[in-house]
């Protein structure tokens, strides 16, 4: 795990950018693990400006969204298909046929969680994950508790996330109880994992994550397994860090050999 603590949300969603576009221009066709919510929302803005200014190219480019809710029409507003329409995939080039989001309407689920995974596996597998962390250490939509061999299927939100996520419903809109995720199995496929995570409501969620007991209690601290997972965080997200200077003496002097950003 490699953690990198930069001075605001702006500065480490530019390092994100820049890992996710070297990632594409290695490999044109790689295959992109998405997230939503808001913290990845100024990664897409700069992706995008990257596509529009230097020609980053996305057309061959494969996506697999980690989640969605179950019973919400794409077209909703606080849908994640309407999520990454509108803060991503409608200002690059992906072509549509090679963007994959969990179908919050599918009518059997267990059926369409297995094709979703036998998708990703025909797709090569997920090159770049990236993920969101949410306050109660969820990843995805992977609930404390859920099995850390988890593939994608059908999960049941806590109240915690139910109200963290209130904020993207409109008055009066129930935010779904149950969702597809991708399972926790999954996403430790990936061949790498590049966690964003800003602000003060985190810090909890990042020091377990980070230094605490690897557990299904906490999701996000499964990627202590991860053999790639780079960790980016502002430095309010990082504020319960007990080696927080440790981490960033590390990247500030990182050997040239070693710098990959
Ligand atoms: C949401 C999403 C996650 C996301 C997390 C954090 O519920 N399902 O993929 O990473 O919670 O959200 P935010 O970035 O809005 O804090």
């Amino acid at each position: 795990m490699e953690v990198i603590i930069l001075s605001s949300p702006e500065e480490a969603s530019e390092v994100a950018a820049r890992l996710v576009a070297r990632q594409v221009r290695e490999k044109p066709e790689s295959v992109l693990g998405l997230a939503t919510g808001g913290t990845p929302c100024k990664l897409y803005q700069l992706l995008a400006r990257m596509h529009r200014a230097r020609g980053l190219d996305f057309s061959k480019v494969t996506t697999f969204n980690l989640d969605e809710y179950i019973g919400l029409d794409p077209s909703h507003p606080a849908s994640y298909h309407r999520f990454m329409e509108e803060n991503f995939f409608s200002n690059v080039n992906i072509a549509r046929e090679r963007i994959h989001i969990p179908d919050g309407l599918a009518h059997d689920v267990p059926a369409h969680c297995a094709a979703y995974e036998k998708a990703i596996h025909e797709a090569g597998n997920i090159d770049l994950q990236i993920l969101g962390l949410g306050s109660d250490g969820h990843l995805g939509f992977n609930e404390p508790g859920s099995s850390l061999a988890s593939r994608t299927r059908i999960k049941t939100l806590t109240e915690r996330t139910r109200d963290d996520n209130a904020r993207f419903f409109t008055d009066g809109q129930e935010v779904p109880h149950h969702v597809i995720t991708m399972g926790l199995g999954t996403i430790m496929e990936s061949r790498m994992c590049l966690l964003l995570a800003f602000g003060k409501g985190k810090a909890q969620a990042v020091a377990a994550s980070v230094e605490g007991p690897v557990t299904a209690s906490v999701p996000g601290s499964l990627l202590q397994f991860h053999p790639r997972a780079k960790v980016l965080i502002d430095t309010e997200a990082a504020s319960l860090l007990t080696r927080a200077n440790y981490y960033q003496w590390v990247y500030k002097n990182k050997p040239t050999w070693q710098i990959d950003l």
